[in-house]
């Protein structure tokens, strides 16, 4: 690989564009090939996007485009086929969230990336936001103790575009269950670093609102999955893709030494009186590393999001360097395979259902 990261990206609609400023504020990428399937929207964002090579299909782009790595911005269930190709032919990936559909799929995947010596990355963005980051630096140093309980919810009402993106119809909305787990329990299973979902029990609060056609949807609002770990911690999910109020992300972790509630910090090492909380904002600037500081400044500066940024830098970073990727396989699946297994709890009257460990496929 020379000093610059050839990429084509997969999928050009909505993340596929959205993720191209952060792309160029790292200097670290060219964007060379292009691919997705309408030649009309291809030819659009190849002007947007400053790229000359265009494909509508992606095993010719895969054979002919000049690039190391690609992006997959593409619907969730072409993630597995669309990684394994691009892995098969030495090709690094960084794949949007979920990595996969189903268990059996998530299997392949892990059986590819051991074949090949290309790097898997999931894009899960929401690892380098500043209040996982900053939360992280803290549990990293032990600033919660032992961690018992956690939450990570994730609330964006996608009925609105159900009609224009038919794929989610079919697989955000018409599965039940936490359809879409990796933006809530990234950021958790992060700061419980170590730890693994080992089983789950989904409920959701009944089936309430029909597509575009009047057909009821699959999935419950409000859908919630309560994890079990590896270490007897409780991690509680919401994954709310339908109910009518404003986009949503909240987090929550508790342990034996501090709390952390959707921007409200108490840390024992701080103030021995856990009904004196303080604001995350106010504190988050002295445990962030410098690099993470100096990142924001930079896309202060070039307006792009600092999580894409930090993400599309690690993955750069680790293909240069051919070190291990931070968001690897097994974190991957560790963020993918509990939502698609409490899609077996929730089918099973809310039971207890065994997470499979990837490291033992
Ligand atoms: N990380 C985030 O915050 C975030 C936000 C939105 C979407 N996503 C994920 O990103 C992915 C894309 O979501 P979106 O909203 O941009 O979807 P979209 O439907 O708007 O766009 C999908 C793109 O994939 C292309 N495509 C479809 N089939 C293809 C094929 N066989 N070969 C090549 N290209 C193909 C389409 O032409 C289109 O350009 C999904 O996996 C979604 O879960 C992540």
């Amino acid at each position: 690989m020379s000093d610059r990261l050839k990429l084509g990206i997969v999928g050009i609609n909505w993340r596929g564009s959205d993720i191209k400023p952060a792309i160029d504020a790292t200097g670290l990428i060219d964007v060379t090939a292009i691919c997705a399937t309408r030649p009309d929207r291809l030819a659009e964002a190849a002007k947007t996007l400053g790229v000359e090579a265009t494909y509508t299909d992606y095993d010719r782009f895969l054979d002919e485009a000049d690039v190391d790595a690609v992006f997959l911005a593409t619907p969730m269930e072409l993630h597995v086929a669309q990684s394994v190709a691009a892995m098969e032919r030495g090709i690094h990936v960084l794949c949007e969230v979920p990595a996969a559909t189903d268990v059996e799929e998530c299997r392949v995947l892990v059986d590819a990336c051991q074949r090949s010596d290309a790097v898997f990355m999931i894009a899960e963005q929401y690892n380098y936001r500043r209040e996982p980051a900053a939360i992280a630096a803290m549990a990293e140093r032990g600033a919660f103790g032992d961690m018992y309980y956690a939450e990570g919810e994730f609330n964006q009402n996608i009925q609105s575009i159900l009609d224009k993106t038919p794929w989610r119809r079919r697989w955000q909305v018409g599965v039940n269950g936490i359809t879409y787990g990796p933006h809530s329990l990234g950021p958790v299973l992060m700061w419980m670093a170590g730890d693994r979902v080992t089983s789950v029990c989904c409920a959701g609060a009944g089936r309430r609102y029909r597509d575009g056609r009047g057909e009821l949807l699959e999935l419950e609002p409000a859908a919630t999955m309560l994890c079990r770990t590896a270490r007897g911690a409780l991690v509680r999910v919401r994954c709310d893709l339908l109910s009518e109020r404003p986009m949503g992300v909240h987090y929550q972790l508790q342990g034996t030494d501090g709390f952390y509630d959707r921007g409200d910090l108490w840390l024992r090492s701080r103030s021995a009186d856990s009904e004196q909380s303080e604001s995350l904002d106010a504190v988050a600037e002295s445990f962030l590393p410098g690099e993470y500081l100096e990142a924001e400044a930079k896309c202060r500066t070039s307006g792009c999001a600092c999580d894409d940024y930090l993400m599309l830098h690690d993955f750069v970073e680790s293909v240069r360097r051919g070190e291990a990727v931070t968001l690897d396989i097994h974190q991957a699946m560790d963020m993918t395979l509990p939502g698609l297994v409490s899609q077996q709890s929730i089918a099973q009257h809310s039971a207890w259902v065994n997470v499979p460990d990837s490291r033992e496929f």
